[in-house]
């Protein structure tokens, strides 16, 4: 083991960007057809014929609202919000609207509402679930110019701001007001603070400072109709009645869509640690991560793990990374971070750690960063994983929440399924029981997905987990709910939609079976 000290944290990215516009590189141009109905939707959705189609009259009144610039029509640009980040969920929409304003905002939905024009909320195209594009013709609303910080409060650490804002730039906001944000995931450099709310995104440091039900303090909303709801409370405790925020975080952009946030951001601590370990076998992994709560406790922020397919593809398809431990290859991989605030006493805590899981036998090598470059390689591996798997061709990306002793049993018998017609990936954010199985090949095949589903599932299912941990429903899951959530649980949410969207405009397709909504299903 290197037993080396390293500075704080700042890895920044703007990966996720660069991926995202490679791979809207290698989107055809013929939109106008809905391409591609990949994953789990095996039938191509109809389009809802209740749904007006756009005129040049609704052009103009978005134009009187939003001004030219905020109005786009442009082939090529309409294109790109058409495609989502993987380029497997492609729409049909002619039409992407840049509100500059809430009041925007709320004049153009209560405009569709109207007219009943169906609306695709999008913030930085991101998300993995194909939430985020229009399934056909939908107008799409994009967040991204809607990105000013409104205040800061630099005693408690709460940020208000608009829901446009890019995640990576409001850390670098809080980090020079010596706090952080209390979310961080790979999409970093293009995902916007509006999406991570609307997907309740969990990602890198979710194991310390939990999901976003619990850091974000208020949100303004503007609802199907274009009322606007003034949630924008900065109160840390506050239990008048229902707590309504709590519905819009998760809700993908089917109950309304996000204006602003205000959101809880912890203090930025001196000193932080990464390692990059390896493990022989999955149950070392699982010990070692319960002597990481035991033995690192308040210092412990992340303990991400990768299996040795990831690191493969990693070292195969990222520039500029390196294995840490080139030595021999190992079948897992675990990434620990510490952060905490007494340099010294971090730094023998985690070697202290570090040597007893050795002589224990769980580690079987491993390294501590010596600087930030080290650290940014460690983190670059990990976060690099979705946007190494992209590369391959095809991707069917599974986001699953299962108790952590059972979590990679899952990995291996996919692997036993589709044999050699595909490669399986397993890695996650295992402190979280949250584990990312992906299964890659080189173009899409109807044989290889029906391996995959419905078994991933029923397996999941079966071992009462959920079939989203982080990602969320989207078009993807859509039809799938019933498998994390009881029939009665599905028919409270249509009457909840309903009632807020009973036009149903807000991204339609999307996170509710198509059944449950239907108007003879009572409301
Ligand atoms: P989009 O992709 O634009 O939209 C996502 C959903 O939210 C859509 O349903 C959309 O309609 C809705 N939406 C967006 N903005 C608004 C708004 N203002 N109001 C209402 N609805 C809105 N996710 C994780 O949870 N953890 C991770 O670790 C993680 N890592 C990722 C790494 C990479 C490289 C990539 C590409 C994605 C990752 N994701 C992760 C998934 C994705 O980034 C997150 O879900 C992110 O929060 C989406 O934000 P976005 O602004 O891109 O939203
Ligand atoms: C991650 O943890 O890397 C993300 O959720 C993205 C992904 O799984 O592709
Ligand atoms: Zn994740």
């Amino acid at each position: 083991l290197d037993w080396t000290r390293l500075g704080s944290r700042t890895i920044s990215s703007g990966a996720a960007e660069i991926a995202t516009k490679e791979a809207q590189h290698s989107v055809d141009d013929s939109f106008g057809v809905q391409q591609r109905t990949f994953g789990s939707a095996a039938e191509p959705i109809q389009r809802n014929p209740d749904y007006s189609v756009l005129n040049s009259d609704d052009v103009s009144y978005f134009k009187s609202i939003l001004g030219d610039n905020g109005v786009v029509q442009d082939k090529d640009r309409v294109a790109v919000a058409n495609v989502d980040w993987m380029g497997k969920y492609k729409g049909a929409s002619q039409l992407l609207l840049l509100p500059k304003s809430t009041n925007e905002v709320s004049k153009v939905l209560a405009y569709c509402d109207s007219r009943r024009l169906a609306v695709v909320p999008q913030g930085g195209n991101t998300g993995l679930v194909g939430g985020s594009v229009p399934v056909h013709d939908e107008v799409i609303v994009n967040l991204g110019g809607m990105d000013k910080i409104i205040s800061f409060d630099n005693v408690n650490g709460i940020l208000t701001c608009e829901a446009g804002c890019v995640l990576e730039n409001l850390s670098t906001f809080v980090e020079n007001e010596g706090f952080i944000m209390p979310l961080d995931l790979g999409a970093k450099g293009s995902c916007q603070i509006g999406g991570n709310i609307s997907t309740n995104a969990g990602g890198l440091r979710f194991i310390r400072y939990g999901s976003l039900h619990g850091n974000v303090l208020g949100l303004e909303v503007v609802l199907a109709n274009g009322t606007v709801l003034d949630m924008l409370t900065t109160l840390r405790k506050d239990n008048t009645g229902y707590d309504l925020k709590h519905l819009f975080v998760g809700s993908e952009g089917s109950l309304g869509i996000v204006t602003k946030v205000s959101i809880l951001t912890p203090a930025k601590l001196p000193s932080t640690n990464v390692a990059f370990l390896s493990c022989n076998d999955y149950m070392s992994c699982q010990k070692l991560l319960l002597a990481a709560r035991r033995s690192l406790g308040e210092i412990l922020s992340a303990f991400e793990f990768m299996d040795r397919q990831c690191i493969d593809l990693a070292m195969t398809h990222l520039e500029g990374v390196h294995n840490p431990l080139p030595v021999s290859p190992y079948k897992f991989y675990v990434l620990i971070e510490t952060t905490g605030s007494d340099e010294s006493y971090d730094k023998a805590k985690l070697e202290a750690f570090l040597l007893r899981s050795m002589e224990d036998g769980l580690v079987a090598d491993g390294v501590i960063a010596q600087d930030i470059s080290q650290a940014s390689n460690f983190w670059r591996i990990r976060e690099g994983i979705s946007e190494a798997s992209v590369k391959v061709g095809a991707v069917y990306k599974y986001d699953l929440s299962i108790p952590v002793e059972k979590l990679y049993d899952i990995v291996e018998e996919m692997r036993s399924r589709v044999g050699d017609t595909a490669e399986v990936l397993g890695y996650g954010h295992l402190g979280d029981g949250n584990l990312h199985l992906n299964i890659l090949s080189s173009k899409y095949s109807d044989n290889i997905l029906a391996q995959i589903e419905p078994f991933v599932y029923e397996w999941t299912a079966g071992h009462r987990g959920s079939i989203s941990a982080e990602h969320g429903l989207g078009l993807m899951k859509a039809e799938k709910i019933h498998y994390s959530k009881s029939p009665e649980a599905v028919q409270l949410m249509a009457s909840i939609k309903k009632l807020m969207d009973p036009n149903s405009i807000l991204n339609p397709y999307k996170v509710l079976p198509q059944s449950a909504l239907s108007p003879e299903q009572g409301s």
